[in-house]
């Protein structure tokens, strides 16, 4: 089965061509991402009004190439998937009339997909990963531990109750002076600096609940700079390492709640796994901390390749495969939804997938 995918929910314009055989088993035979990041720079954040135009501007080509790079032309295509939610709402509208209409005029059926189940998926698309497994999305608009108990089953363990962790890292690097996006440039900063120099909070720290908060520790750290001002660069480098502590020493105790949780819920499962996805997965402390944290737990950690761990379109063609494979297809009059969070009937959490419109 050959499935194209369309991605349009942020600043990210992708269109994807992935495979699946019979036994379920996938395979990327295209995968085009088109990051409009340098359009954003200047405002310090996506705007979602530049990010809507851009998508309508290069998705046909995007589309185009996709096809042609995977060698399939679009009647050998078996289904049209498409991001209609959670995102921004005019580049969702963007990337689902696009697939909307391909699926139409090649008379092939279309599948809505959410994009945090596109997140949530992609470790069966790289590692053919069976259910159920814990999943660790951090970017710059959602921070959850979610339990992937299988195709369209998920249960929210944990969520942030403020800030994504992404939006963190961009905070930071804002209030300091650093380029947009922030977490690579804080990572950077973070490596000349000393980790100890200040406390910033680790927040939640006890609680029950595997939930998140960050908004806390940005306070601390804008306190921080204030007190300092002007800033020296060694100052800068102080407070991006003491900051990246922080998150790190509060994702390490936090994760270790759910994964405890996950031991409870499916104590037969013989080598549980932790996937993680989302753009905070590069930081390469984030990951170390989170290794040995599985190491500990007896987890398998599963980061799949960061271009898979990012925004993509291989994994929304991907997850457009698993339930067209189950016999699922949407109707042509789904409406995108800027709000669709992945375990609807969950009762809401306090400030949860409010913060940003980013996946
Ligand atoms: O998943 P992603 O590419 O886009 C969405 O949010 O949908 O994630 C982007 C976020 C940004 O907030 C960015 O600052 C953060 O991921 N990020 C990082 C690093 N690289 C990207 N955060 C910490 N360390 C990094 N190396
Ligand atoms: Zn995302």
């Amino acid at each position: 089965m050959h499935v194209l995918g369309i991605e349009t929910s942020c600043d990210e314009t992708a269109a994807a061509v992935v495979a699946r055989d019979e036994s379920g088993r996938g395979r990327i035979l295209s995968n085009i991402v088109w990051s409009q990041t340098e359009d954003h720079a200047p405002y310090g954040g996506v705007v979602p009004e530049i990010a809507a135009r851009a998508h309508v501007e290069i998705l046909d080509r995007l589309v185009r190439q996709a096809l042609a790079g995977a060698g399939v032309p679009l009647d050998k295509i078996d289904a049209v998937a498409a991001t209609t939610g959670p995102g921004l709402i005019g580049g969702l509208i963007a990337g689902m009339m696009t697939a909307k209409a391909v699926a139409l005029a090649a008379g092939k059926p279309f599948i809505a997909v959410n994009h945090l189940e596109g997140h949530a998926l992609t470790a069966r698309l790289t590692d053919n990963l069976a259910f159920p497994y814990l999943l660790l999305l951090v970017s710059g608009g959602h921070t959850q531990l979610v339990l992937v108990k299988g195709l369209g089953d998920y249960q929210r363990l944990g969520t942030t109750i403020d800030d994504a962790l992404g939006e963190a890292f961009d905070k930071t690097a804002k209030l300091l002076g650093l380029p947009y996006p922030g977490g690579p440039a804080v990572e950077q900063a973070a490596q000349a600096g000393d980790s100890q120099r200040f406390a910033f909070p680790r927040p939640l720290k006890g609680a029950v609940r595997p939930d998140f908060s960050f908004s806390g520790l940005k306070t601390a750290v804008r306190q921080a700079a204030v007190a300092l001002e002007p800033l020296k660069e060694q100052d800068i480098a102080d407070i991006c390492a003491s900051f990246q502590a922080a998150v790190t020493d509060s994702l390490r105790e936090r994760v270790a709640r759910g994964l405890a949780r996950f031991g409870g819920l499916f104590p037969a499962v013989e080598t549980p796994a932790l996937v993680v996805a989302g753009g905070v997965a590069a930081n390469k402390a984030i990951r170390g901390a989170l290794e040995d944290l599985c190491a500990r737990y007896g987890f398998r950690f599963i980061a799949p390749p960061l271009a898979l761990c990012t925004d993509n379109a291989a994994m929304i063609a991907w997850a457009g495969a698993e339930h067209f494979a189950h016999g699922e297809k949407s109707a042509l009059d789904t409406a995108p939804r800027a709000r669709w969070p992945l375990d609807e009937k969950a009762a809401p959490r306090i400030g949860a997938g409010r913060k940003g419109a980013k996946a």
